[in-house]
């Protein structure tokens, strides 16, 4: 039986993981955090003390690592990883890491192979354009920076995290203009995506619609 796919992309801080793991539950789905791919690749290349702009030794990690799922986070090598991967400065060597083509081809084959075992909501910047250019459904969540930056403020403050606004506005800008304007795969909206602006939404009602999506899919075919 054919496995079905909803892609979610969009910029940081525009709702994809809250949403699509809330999608993911309510459909009985696999919920698979491409960024999370992205950012555990970081944070080993920092463990193993390898030079993190050598795209040679990155890709060679990249090619090694054994990713699978689980509900709290991303498995690597059989090690659950999760607030580790969520600071500032792994955000910012994920999104420059993410040019690397190598890395790119060895996780897109990944995600493939995990998208070919499992029905899946996917989320991250390619998936509806490049990962899953077939997916039953495709959604691209966007906001403003303001509310996107306030959003991950609001956060990483919870998790007790000591941050400034000005700081992770600047971080998001930047995150947004190098994952936009990269050569491979960029940060596009996918010409058959749901484009859905989430600034005055809440997380419910982003949920509400992609299930509508979903149900029309299932239901219409
Ligand atoms: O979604 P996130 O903020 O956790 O992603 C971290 C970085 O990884 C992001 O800045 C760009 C990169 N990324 C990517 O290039 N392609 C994806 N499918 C997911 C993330």
């Amino acid at each position: 039986m054919k496995q079905l796919q909803v892609a979610i992309d969009g910029p940081a801080g525009a709702g994809k993981s809250t949403v699509a793991r809330r999608v993911a539950g309510r459909l009985g789905l696999s919920y698979v955090d491409t960024g999370a791919m992205y950012r555990a690749i970081a944070w080993k290349a920092l463990q193993e003390n390898l030079n993190v702009f050598d795209e040679e030794a990155v890709t060679q990690l990249a090619e090694q690592l054994h990713f699978s799922l689980h509900p709290q986070g991303v498995m690597v090598n059989g090690q659950l990883l999760k607030e580790e991967i969520r600071t500032q400065e792994i955000s910012s060597l994920a999104s420059a890491i993410a040019k690397m083509p190598g890395v790119r081809r060895i996780l897109v084959n990944k995600q493939r192979d995990i998208a070919a075992r499992q029905s899946v909501v996917m989320d991250g910047r390619d998936i509806g354009t490049h990962v899953l250019p077939e997916a039953d459904v495709k959604v691209f969540l966007t906001a403003t920076i303001e509310e996107r930056a306030l959003r991950r403020y609001k956060e990483l403050k919870a998790r007790g995290a000591d941050v400034d606004l000005d700081g992770l506005r600047e971080e998001i800008r930047r995150r947004d203009e190098n994952d936009r304007t990269r050569k491979h795969a960029p940060l596009k909206q996918a010409k058959d995506a749901v484009l859905i602006d989430t600034t005055h939404l809440s997380i419910d009602e982003i949920v509400e619609s992609i299930m509508q999506l979903c149900r029309h899919k299932l239901g219409g075919g």
